[in-house]
């Protein structure tokens, strides 16, 4: 059992430390931090967190703080179906987010799995950082952390989204009972197999480097639509969906999840930068990893590439960026220089034109 009082005593002299800059000075004599003011990173979704992000980082905040104010925005924005309020919900149509921090000065993260009713789940994730000595807390477990800390529960499922789950539930299979209703113009059994639901993966990750060249990162989502209740993807798993290491960089990652963590994707792009890779190969050579490594044949398409899409995001601590896809056609949300803009990701492999 730790003792207590020691780990507050410890508490007590790591804050009154940071709050003298001793902490942060460990990175302050940086050579490589930016010049031109901050840089900040995201999914194509997060122009306004990137905004966000590096405007607070202008006026003194700490990079952490920075990227979950960012990303709090999408999180709370009823159209965006791919976390928080409005988020696509499990099989069951009930939403269930997941969201990991980390906080490069002090190597500390924080994350929640399978939080419901909660809608900023990167904050949750925050404080199990901040007022917790634990990484992860999921479920029932992470509901209640929130509760404790004085967050709302509140129905996260929209009537936008509840629609899209309904049409997934009436149409994703022949073999039930649910139907589509009568005037649908694909309804029937022959069209369901062809009724163009879409899954998605959708998630928002940004990272964040500041003047000093201090790196923070987040990534919060409603994960898989329509998954298992309790599945959990890459994006609360600290060195998959996003790791921070001080002295090399940032990464994180949106898509597929599953396949980002059984290659440690976050973790590797950052060693790959370590190891002298730039962000564009570090994260090109993670997304080859991923496409190699796809062996199930219900993943492949017939000339035996991914079926699925994967992007992986890189900050290195001089300032350079990129991101990489498995698929064409992807972006990434650039803050850097004062200017907020997309542009686009590499890709592996050119997606086939529509007919
Ligand atoms: N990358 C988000 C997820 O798979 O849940």
């Amino acid at each position: 059992m730790p003792d207590p009082v020691s780990r507050r005593t410890f508490l007590a002299t790591a804050a009154a430390a940071a709050a003298a800059g001793k902490i942060r000075s460990a990175s302050a004599d940086n050579g490589d931090a930016p010049r031109g003011g901050p840089v900040a990173i995201s999914s194509a979704n997060g122009l306004r967190a990137v905004t966000k992000a590096a405007a607070m980082i202008n006026d003194g905040a700490d990079t952490l703080d920075a990227v979950v104010a960012g990303v709090n925005i999408v999180e709370a924005d009823p159209t965006d179906h791919s976390v928080g309020l409005g988020g696509l919900p499990n099989e069951e149509g009930v939403v269930e987010l997941d969201s990991s921090v980390m906080h490069g000065p002090t190597h500390n993260s924080g994350a929640v799995a399978a939080l419901r009713n909660v809608v900023y789940a990167s904050r949750v994730a925050k404080l199990v950082l901040e007022r917790t000595d634990h990484a992860m807390i999921v479920g029932h477990g992470a509901l209640r952390f929130a509760k404790a800390h004085g967050f709302e529960e509140q129905d996260l499922l929209t009537d936008e989204a509840r629609k899209m789950w309904l049409r997934w539930k009436e149409t994703h299979s022949d073999r039930d009972d649910w139907l589509p209703p009568p005037d649908a113009p694909d309804n029937g059994k022959q069209s369901r197999a062809h009724s163009g639901v879409q899954y998605t993966y959708g998630t928002i990750h940004c990272s964040a480097l500041d003047t000093r060249g201090d790196l923070s990162a987040v990534t919060t989502t409603s994960g898989l639509s329509y998954k298992i209740p309790g599945r959990v993807g890459d994006s609360p798993i600290v060195g998959a969906g996003m790791y921070v290491d001080n002295a090399v960089g940032a990464a994180g990652s949106t898509g597929r999840g599953e396949a980002v963590i059984k290659n440690c994707g976050a973790f590797a792009v950052v060693e790959l930068m370590r190891n002298g890779a730039s962000p564009p190969d570090a994260c090109m050579a993670v997304i080859k990893r991923i496409a190699d490594h796809t062996r199930d044949p219900h993943l492949l398409d017939d000339r035996g590439r991914p079926s699925f899409d994967v992007k992986m995001y890189a900050l290195a601590k001089d300032g350079r960026f990129a991101a990489a896809s498995i698929w064409s056609g992807g972006k990434l949300a650039v803050l850097s220089n004062g200017t907020a803009r997309h542009e686009d990701a590499a890709y592996l492999f050119k997606r086939p034109e529509k007919q």
